[in-house]
């Protein structure tokens, strides 16, 4: 039995946090367009997103990049390069001739940033006469393991039940999936997010923004972690709730446990590239060591078939090694998004809003900074 409708082509627009990106999808799978306009260069310099600033700079990008995801779907290069910046909301809505809905992230996230977003959803969507979904941001990122690019043939199929881990800058959830549709919440984290841990620890050490990336790549460096010579420093964090009987995470003692050990290292002048490299090391461990083994705990619990990713932090390579290692033995598959679809855009917004699709009118769209993630079984 088919639930959805048979070709229904979404335009997703999602400002939940620093990025502003465009999508348009077909049937929730193949990505048409996906534009992203990031200011991550702009909070590097401060070390962490200023809400303001993003917001303002979002403004700035919204209406390009919608045009430019609409563009992309027409590769009408020539009109993009002339009219990019330009074009006026009213002439933007005339390209949605082949749109049959608008997808919106509503929450959760920055107040100042979501509602650059909503606003210029509801106005299309008003002006346009098309229907709007609202569409949860966290959820949304488990959709992105049901992308598509329009001209790959092959996807893993995926086999349900499944647990979905995601991980973003600002939560550690786990879910339980009988379907595309069927979701329940099982357990996150009671504090901190994973990616948050990344983020304090890079800055602590000076490493930059977004520190999940930058902790990596100063990991990366250490060539033999195990066998270190005697004398060197040998940095060890503790794996917070690692063997809690709940589903549930804890991750801002890290953060005061890597300070411990900066403030250390500081006093006896140890604080140099190598015991950098070694505490981005063993962060990247505790993160990835506490994640893989709940979220297993979680599969053999509702003996699922597999394992999915999303978020940010689903980038992390050392993140789906240790997962691939428990594979086996677990009798599980593990479904991942490439890299570019794990972080921040609109493509699985759009798949989101087509597998669980409820249009409200666009008077009733609001933004919902602190929205919950805690979805029952319907
Ligand atoms: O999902 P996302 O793009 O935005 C939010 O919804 O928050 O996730 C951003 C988070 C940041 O904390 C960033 O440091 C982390 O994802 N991240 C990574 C990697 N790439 C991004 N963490 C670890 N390893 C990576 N390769
Ligand atoms: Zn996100």
């Amino acid at each position: 039995m088919c639930y959805y409708a048979v070709t229904m082509m979404i335009l997703a627009i999602e400002t939940s946090c620093d990025e502003t990106a465009a999508a348009v999808v077909r049937d929730g799978t193949i990505i048409i367009s996906n534009i992203i306009a990031s200011s991550a260069a702009m909070h590097e310099k401060t070390g962490g997103i200023i809400p303001e600033m993003a917001a303002r700079e979002q403004i700035r990008c919204i209406l390009p990049v919608i045009e430019e995801a609409l563009q992309q779907k027409t590769y009408n290069k020539q009109h993009r390069t002339k009219t990019i910046k330009k074009k006026m909301l009213s002439v933007l809505c005339s390209m949605l001739y082949d749109i049959d809905a608008i997808a919106v992230t509503v929450g959760p996230g920055l107040i100042g940033s979501l509602l650059v977003g909503v606003e210029t959803a509801k106005t299309i969507a008003y002006v346009s006469q098309k229907p709007v979904i609202p569409v949860n941001h966290v959820i949304a990122h488990i959709y992105a393991n049901f992308l598509r690019e329009q001209k790959t043939e092959n996807r893993k199929q995926i086999e349900f039940s499944a647990v979905a881990l995601v991980v973003s800058g600002g939560h550690t959830e786990l879910f339980l999936m009988k379907d595309e549709r069927k979701l329940q919440w099982l357990g996150g984290t009671l504090d901190d997010a994973s990616g948050e841990a990344f983020d304090k620890t890079a800055r602590l050490l000076g490493l930059g923004f977004p520190g999940g990336p930058a902790i990596a790549a100063a990991a990366a460096k250490i060539r033999n972690p195990i066998r270190q010579p005697a004398d060197e420093i040998r940095i060890r964090l503790p794996r917070p709730m690692i063997g809690s009987d709940d589903l549930n995470f804890s991750f801002s003692g890290l953060k005061t446990a890597v300070l411990r050990e900066v403030s250390k290292l500081k006093a006896s002048n140890q604080l140099n590239c190598e015991t950098i490299k070694q505490i981005s090391y063993e962060i990247q461990e505790a993160i990835t060591d506490v994640l893989v083994a709940k979220t297993i705990k979680a599969a053999k619990k509702y003996n699922v078939k597999s394992i999915l990713l999303g978020g940010g932090v689903a980038a992390n390579l050392r993140l789906r090694e240790k997962f691939n290692l428990q594979l086996t033995t677990n009798n599980l598959q593990l479904i991942c998004p490439p890299p570019i679809l794990c972080t921040d855009n609109a493509a699985y917004i759009a798949s989101y809003a087509y597998f669980h699709n409820n249009p409200v009118p666009w008077k009733n769209i609001q933004a919902q900074p602190d929205i919950s993630v805690e979805v029952t079984p319907t």
